[in-house]
């Protein structure tokens, strides 16, 4: 990546240059100019808002990764729109650096950027790349024209995609800058992609899906799992999988990847050993194993009475996966009656409304219709719901816990330990 710089800039409206933005007839343009000029803020703070959305992006896909957010990727972009930009720090001083940072705004790039720059272009095996609005060498609405620029993996677009982002075909599209007001949503019509939580930028898809005479080339989508060159060493793992399991976890669940990263993958087999296998939450774990929730008559209830269970997860933005086989058995009935009690009052009625499995002879409107009875019957919110014998939770006892992470090459790491005689052992696999 380019070294992170730190540039702050204040900027005006300044006559078109005859570069390309001005070709800009989309309206991404005066969104942009409207957006910046929104309240009396000061300029350079302003910058730094959206600066917060490139940032959230890259490290919502590459948590790992230590990303600088380059504030000059704003100014750049500004300069670019035909802003003139005057850089006020770092101040333009004879200093080699500054001097080749400040001038980075000032007609074509200079060294080292000019040669980071064709380090990065298509052919000469570039790093990971994003891209914030309009990649460099890409014409801002008609794309990479020139057949010469950067093909990010990543596209930042602030407040509205421009006219070129629907070039891009790399993997990952993020949208950001949630802040903007609502008189600007009014006046340009946009619609806004719902923003999880505090989150400034959320991804709205990409156009990756490769294809070949038209039909979606299954077979080339791959990962090269670059990101996860620094693997698991035996070193860095902790001796006991149950903690290794929770510090994955923990950061798993920090990195707000995914709403849901306590899915797993349940795996069971019937008495002619045939398996099967679906997704259930994790909803606990401690020194005894892995705690989910079910209904115990389900097909997985009929099959896991064999005792036996095998977890899979994965968090993909960290190339890393879990598989865990063991014992399963039911909780106490105590230990289920206070999770069910604690679930929101329409979940408590969806476990007495299903009868997981089976079969709905008239359709979903026998599920409603029952819903609606159960309502009734609950409709005093000081009424308890009991919890149904046939709902409670398993807990997998681990008797193997496999830690996988993803690595360059297909050469994933692989540690497996193995619990024998109460002790756990620790081995490397193949990946
Ligand atoms: C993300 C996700 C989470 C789920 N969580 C649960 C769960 O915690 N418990 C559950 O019984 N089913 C859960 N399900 C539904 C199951 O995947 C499955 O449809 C259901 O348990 C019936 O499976 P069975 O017929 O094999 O017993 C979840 C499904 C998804 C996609």
């Amino acid at each position: 990546m380019l070294p992170a710089q730190l540039l702050a800039a204040r900027w005006k409206a300044g006559p078109r240059l005859p570069v390309q933005a001005c070709s800009m007839a989309s309206k991404a343009a005066p969104i942009d100019e409207h957006q910046v000029s929104y309240l009396g803020a000061e300029q350079a703070a302003k910058s730094r808002v959206p600066a917060y959305s490139p940032s959230q992006s890259v490290g919502h896909r590459w948590p790992r990764q230590q990303w600088g957010v380059m504030d000059s990727w704003l100014a750049r972009h500004l300069h670019h729109f035909g802003y003139k930009l005057q850089v006020c720090y770092p101040k333009q001083t004879d200093k080699p650096l500054y001097h080749g940072l400040v001038t980075q705004l000032q007609g074509a790039p200079k060294p080292p950027f000019d040669k980071i720059l064709d380090m990065l272009k298509p052919g000469a095996h570039p790093p990971i790349i994003a891209s914030v609005d309009c990649p460099s060498g890409w014409h801002v609405d008609n794309g990479d024209e020139s057949g010469d620029g950067l093909r990010p993996d990543m596209l930042i677009s602030l407040t509205a995609p421009k006219n070129g982002a629907r070039h891009f075909d790399g993997k990952f599209h993020y949208v950001g800058g949630r802040f903007v007001p609502p008189s600007i949503q009014e006046k340009y019509g946009l619609q806004l992609p719902k923003y999880p939580g505090a989150a400034m930028a959320v991804k709205i898809g990409s156009n990756a899906a490769p294809k070949q005479n038209g039909k979606l080339d299954v077979a080339s989508i791959r990962d090269t799992y670059e990101d996860g060159s620094q693997g698991l060493s035996e070193a860095d793992a902790d001796a006991d999988p149950l903690k290794q399991f929770d510090k994955w976890f923990q950061e798993a669940v920090k990195a707000n990847i995914y709403k849901e990263p306590n899915q797993m993958a349940i795996a069971s087999s019937d008495a002619e050993g045939n398996p099967s296998v679906r997704m259930v939450l994790l909803k606990g774990y401690d020194e005894r194993g892995f705690v989910f929730y079910s209904n115990y008559d389900s097909r997985k209830g009929k099959e896991l009475s064999n005792g036996k269970a095998a977890l899979c997860m994965y968090w993909e933005p960290f190339q890393r996966s879990v598989r865990i086989e063991g014992s399963c058995e039911r909780v106490p009935p105590e230990e289920s009656t206070a999770y069910f009690h604690s679930r929101p009052r329409g979940s408590q009625l969806g476990a007495l409304v299903s009868k997981q499995s089976t079969v709905l002879q008239n359709g979903r409107q026998e599920l409603e219709d029952r819903k609606k009875q159960l309502e009734q019957e609950y409709a005093d919110e000081s009424k308890e719901i009991p919890r149904p014998e046939h709902w409670g939770g398993y807990l997998v006892r681990p008797k193997s816990i496999e830690f996988w992470h993803g690595r360059p090459s297909r050469l994933h790491d692989r540690l497996q330990y193995m619990q024998e005689n109460g002790k756990w052992t620790r081995q490397r696999l193949s990946p």
